[in-house]
């Protein structure tokens, strides 16, 4: 059984198209690695190569892609078994999943997609976060999306539907920071009222990414471009809120040479030091720690 190691700073995510890169690459700004599980469980070969090599030279956590909290339907055992074992062989420190949901009646869509924002999805979504701690017994973080059209009719607005299943769950948050600036931009609201609503003692990690915005305005959270100026910024008044929180970049497609990805780990390694810094919380530990 690993050990489990302490997160924070900057990590990136440890995709097969950069895998040789990451892995053999010596910069001190890269202090961890998020892995899709989806990608291990079950699996040998060069993927249980690449992982024990990641496992080596970094503390790990993991980010599901299957099983959103917003879904009615229960995950079968055969998925959550084999997951749960897969995180303690690895002393993964918690379990990120969406608040989304991905199918429905046994057909899967691969995509994240909304739930209504209703009395009654919080109700779902709280009895799934629940579920999803005792069989897997680890704690869980739960993300925040970004969606591009309603789900249906709103009882609430985003935020207060975030506010209520985390309560309720008594669960961690994902903050992901892209996704607030993509859905701020989209629907319209105050990206920085929004974080002031954060209730920051529950995020245990964060997320940026780049995005691209189209012809006619609408942003899509591509995870396929470099971060936008605006991120960075909200980034930056995100953290002198939450203290040193660690701090996810996602990059899962179009990617550029790695230099290039060095350089944005860089920048939000000085606002990372700066902002936590600022916020009074240096050696504190991050509150991400395991
Ligand atoms: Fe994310």
């Amino acid at each position: 059984m690993a050990e489990t190691r302490k997160v924070d700073g900057i990590g990136i995510g440890l995709r097969y198209a950069m895998a040789e890169r990451t892995l053999a690459s010596d910069v001190p700004e890269i202090r961890w690695l998020e892995i899709h599980p989806e990608n291990y469980v079950q699996r040998g070969g060069r993927f249980r190569h690449v992982l024990e090599r990641a496992r080596e030279r970094f503390p790990l956590v993991t980010h599901g892609l299957t099983m959103g909290f917003g879904a009615v339907d229960r995950p079968e055992d055969s998925y959550v078994k084999p997951l749960r074992d897969f995180l303690h062989e690895n002393a993964i420190p918690w379990h990120s999943e969406h608040l989304c949901f991905s199918g429905d009646g046994g057909v899967m869509l691969h995509d994240l997609l909304p739930v209504p924002f209703t009395r009654e999805s919080v109700g779902v979504a709280v009895a799934r976060i629940r579920e999803a701690r005792d069989r897997l017994e680890l704690p869980i973080a739960l993300e925040n999306i970004s969606y591009y059209a309603d789900a249906g009719p709103a009882e609430m607005p985003e935020i207060d539907f975030l506010l209520e299943v985390l309560e309720q769950a008594d669960c961690k948050l994902l903050l992901d920071v892209n996704n607030v600036f993509v859905n701020s931009q989209n629907h319209g609201f105050d990206p920085r009222a929004y974080m002031d609503r954060i209730p920051v003692e529950r995020v245990v990690q964060i997320h940026v990414a780049g995005h691209q915005v189209r012809d006619d305005s609408l942003i899509i959270d591509t995870h396929g471009e470099p971060m936008r100026d605006e991120v960075y910024e909200l980034l930056d008044f995100t953290l002198r809120r939450t203290g040193p929180v660690p701090v996810l970049l996602e990059r899962d497609q179009n990617f550029p040479p790695f230099e290039e990805l060095v350089a944005e780990v860089k920048r939000l390694d000085r606002i990372y030091r700066e902002a936590t810094a600022a916020a009074g919380a240096e050696g504190d530990g991050a509150r991400g720690a395991a």
